[in-house]
């Protein structure tokens, strides 16, 4: 699984095999400009959902519930998600919590819409866990991360991503659940990976230490700006292959 939040980057993953796309709320982080996932709206994921769900005929899209759109109960959750199949293409929808939000996951699964949750840490409660940390840590933790994946799964839930947890304590998870889980930073027993996309790709300076760039397209794009600006600086961009005859 690999992040998306436009045609172009679905349509390249949708050819390379991914099975699954996910329309993150990350795209706070990766294209608003945000700091967290909190400002992002319904009204910034469908757009993106719709883009990603029209070029990734091959991939299963998941797009995520963004931050203030499934707390308030399952009322408000069914309401969010069913907007986000009516309107975008996408196959199922992912939500950050564990037995805090089971009635949500019973709620939109009874609906006939899947369910992936999402456990370990989640960014929509970055202030709450106390920054990025890793979650699940110690005896206590791994029961409550155990238990919060079993009532994902009783809920409903097709799959749950793990993010942020000792690779132990996603291996047992991994090994207890019927559903698969889906990694990162949760090492690699777990049954799937997902990565955000310009993580992977090396698009921005900073990595997640979990992360690993498999190419520098941020270097190559900045290589291609610079060379560019230099050729139409020293006019030799465009040429004659390049123009029109009268
Ligand atoms: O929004 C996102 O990119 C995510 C993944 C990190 C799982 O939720
Ligand atoms: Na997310």
């Amino acid at each position: 699984m690999l992040t998306a939040y436009d045609a172009m980057s679905a349509a390249i993953f949708d050819a390379a095999g991914i099975d699954l796309l996910l329309v993150g709320d990350s795209i706070g982080n990766t294209m608003h400009g945000h700091t967290t996932t909190l400002p992002v709206t319904v009204d910034d994921m469908i757009p993106a959902a719709r883009a990603v769900a029209g070029a990734a005929p091959h991939s299963l899209v998941v797009v995520d519930l963004p931050f203030g759109s499934y707390e308030a109960g399952p009322e408000q959750a069914l309401g969010t998600a069913v907007r986000f199949m009516k309107e975008t293409g996408a196959a199922a929808v992912k939500l950050e919590g564990g037995r805090r939000c089971a009635a949500q996951i019973r709620a939109i699964t009874d609906a006939g819409i899947p369910v992936v949750g999402h456990l370990g840490f989640t960014p929509q409660s970055e202030h709450a866990l106390g920054g990025h940390r890793v979650q699940g840590r110690g005896d206590e933790a791994a029961e409550a991360l155990w238990a919060d994946a079993l009532a994902v799964q009783e809920a409903g839930a097709v799959a749950v991503v793990l993010e942020m947890v000792p690779v132990d304590v996603a291996a047992r998870a991994t090994e207890t659940l019927r559903i698969p889980t889906i990694g990162i930073g949760a090492g690699p027993r777990t049954d799937g990976q997902v990565l955000v996309w310009t993580d992977m790709a090396g698009m921005t300076e900073w990595t997640p230490r979990f992360a690993r760039r498999f190419a520098e397209l941020g270097a190559a794009l900045r290589e291609a700006a610079q060379e560019y600006a230099s050729e139409v600086r020293a006019g030799t961009f465009p040429d004659a292959a390049h123009s029109f005859e009268r």
